[in-house]
């Protein structure tokens, strides 16, 4: 890879701009085309609109320096609304000391803004009080983008520059006791609400910091919803059931946010309450509503690169936790072997989810990070470990135009020589593209009856084996 030869179109040198032309060294009002005077009317719009966000962005950091000033902010505390109201009559004082001229509602924006910065994470506030944003990308300090409803947006919501980015950074990842600096610069975190957080700085986020949120705390997706919105049908979502009530081992798979961890989580959401659940993510997303639950979560060396504890630490050391059900947020290095073995000596019912774009392909994956523990297993050895721990596999995936749905529910059946053998039982068949950019199609039944209905019929678990008969389950409307 190190001696491959650059690529013509990277190999050539950068144009410099082109130096101005004498015509444009001239007067420009002398004899400007309509486009011209358009975009010099533009461009000084724009320049006003910018002079008056820095004076807006100036009278903040006064008003919220003259604040650190009048109070002691060590002594406030998170969301206090009493508090919050209290530091609010302040910052409406100061701005009426500063003597400016905003009306009545530039003020109180300048109020919520500062009261934002004071208790929150400065404009993010903004954003992450509307539930219908899912994921929020900030690419350095001046550009945002949202995903509502589907689509990925740019919003004008802005940092002031790169200290405040960072101020906010570090304000998220302290909250959870991690640091975000030069010998630290990946790290994970959660906000309060449980939404996850990436964030990457600078030498490696090269136009600036980075953070990516994908919320989850306020509005989680539930079984309700994905009915509702056709991301599974009533029938689908008892099967699944079923499976979970009846200890089968389940894997999910798909891209990156195609829905695995809402997934996994409503999968959860099926444990039945008398049994014991240990779950161990990276960053703790899941919210399970039972009552004996175990959250672990991993965590990054120190600063002098020691106390790392991973996904795999934790894995062995559920084992002596008496777990009933051992839950994974995603298994994509080593641990995966560790995961195969508790899946397969008696810890029946775990739930995890890897990255993988079919449930075939989900095979491969598992064999690859498999070999990344270290044991030199033949693939043989890999794939019947696979095949005797994981009983279900279940595909999410992002269609296009948005629509997240559960496309393939796939029974891990067992080995013909090399070969593990899998049957669909479920399928999503897109038939096309809506008008409004969607696509659409059908869940269907593919006829074929799961080995394991017996078992999930011996533990109780309740199944209409006429659910199993090849038809069409729910056909999507057509915008
Ligand atoms: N069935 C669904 N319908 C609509 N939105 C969904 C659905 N499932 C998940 N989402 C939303 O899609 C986003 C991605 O979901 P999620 O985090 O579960 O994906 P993921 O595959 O775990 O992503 P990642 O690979 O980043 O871990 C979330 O905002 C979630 O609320
Ligand atoms: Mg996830």
């Amino acid at each position: 890879m190190f001696g491959k030869q650059p690529s013509p179109a990277m190999a050539r040198p950068r144009v410099s701009p082109e130096p101005p032309k004498l015509a444009d060294a001239r007067p420009e009002a002398e004899d400007a085309s309509p486009q011209q005077a358009k975009d010099k009317a533009s461009g000084s719009k724009a320049k006003a609109a910018q002079e008056k966000i820095d004076q807006a962005n100036a009278l903040k950091t006064r008003i919220h320096r003259k604040l650190v000033e009048k109070l002691d902010l060590t002594r406030l505390t998170g969301d206090d609304e009493s508090l919050r109201e209290q530091v609010r009559e302040v910052v409406a004082l100061l701005c009426e000391q500063e003597n400016t001229l905003l009306n009545y509602a530039e003020r109180q924006r300048l109020i919520s803004e500062v009261l934002d910065e004071t208790f929150g994470l400065g404009p993010l506030e903004v954003l992450l009080a509307d539930t219908g944003i899912s994921d929020i990308l900030v690419n350095g300090p001046r550009q945002i983008y949202i995903e509502k409803g589907g689509n990925l947006q740019l919003t004008d919501t802005r940092f002031r520059d790169d200290g405040h980015l960072m101020h906010v950074i570090d304000k998220i990842v302290s909250a959870v006791g991690r640091r975000c600096d030069e010998t630290q610069p990946i790290v994970d975190a959660r906000l309060k609400d449980g939404s996850r957080v990436n964030a990457v700085i600078p030498p490696l986020a090269i136009d600036g910091a980075s953070i990516s949120i994908r919320r989850f705390g306020a509005d989680p997706v539930t079984w309700d919803n994905y009915i509702e919105w056709g991301s599974c049908t009533q029938g689908i979502r008892d099967f699944l059931e079923a499976c979970v009530i009846g200890h089968l081992n389940v894997l999910i798979v798909g891209g990156t946010g195609s829905g695995k961890t809402t997934l996994l989580n409503n999968l959860s959401s099926f444990i039945p309450a008398n049994e014991r659940i240990v779950t161990i993510e990276d960053a703790a997303e899941l919210q399970l509503r039972q009552p004996h639950v175990v959250r672990l979560e991993t965590r990054p060396a120190n600063i002098e690169g020691k106390g790392k504890i991973q996904i795999r630490d934790l894995l062995i050391n559920s084992l002596r936790m008496r777990p009933d059900r051992i839950v994974v947020g995603e298994c994509r290095g080593p641990e995966t072997l560790d995961m195969l073995q508790a899946m397969n000596t008696g810890h029946d019912g775990s739930l995890t989810t890897i990255h993988a774009n079919s449930t075939r392909d989900a095979v491969q994956r598992v064999e690859t990070m498999v070999m990344m523990s270290g044991f030199e297993l033949p693939l043989r050895a890999i794939r019947q470990q696979f095949a005797s721990a994981i009983h279900l596999i279940v595909q999410a995936q992002r269609l296009t135009g948005g629509p997240r749905k559960i496309v393939t529910i796939t029974e891990v059946q067992g080995m013909e020589g090399d070969i593990i053998t899998m049957q669909d039982i479920f399928a999503f068949e897109q038939v096309g593209i809506s008008s409004s950019g969607k696509a659409h199609g059908k869940f269907v039944s593919t006829g074929i009856r799961p080995a394991f209905l017996e078992r999930l019929q011996i533990s109780g678990a309740k199944v209409d084996p006429s659910m199993f008969e090849r038809k069409v389950l729910y056909t999507d409307p057509v915008d």
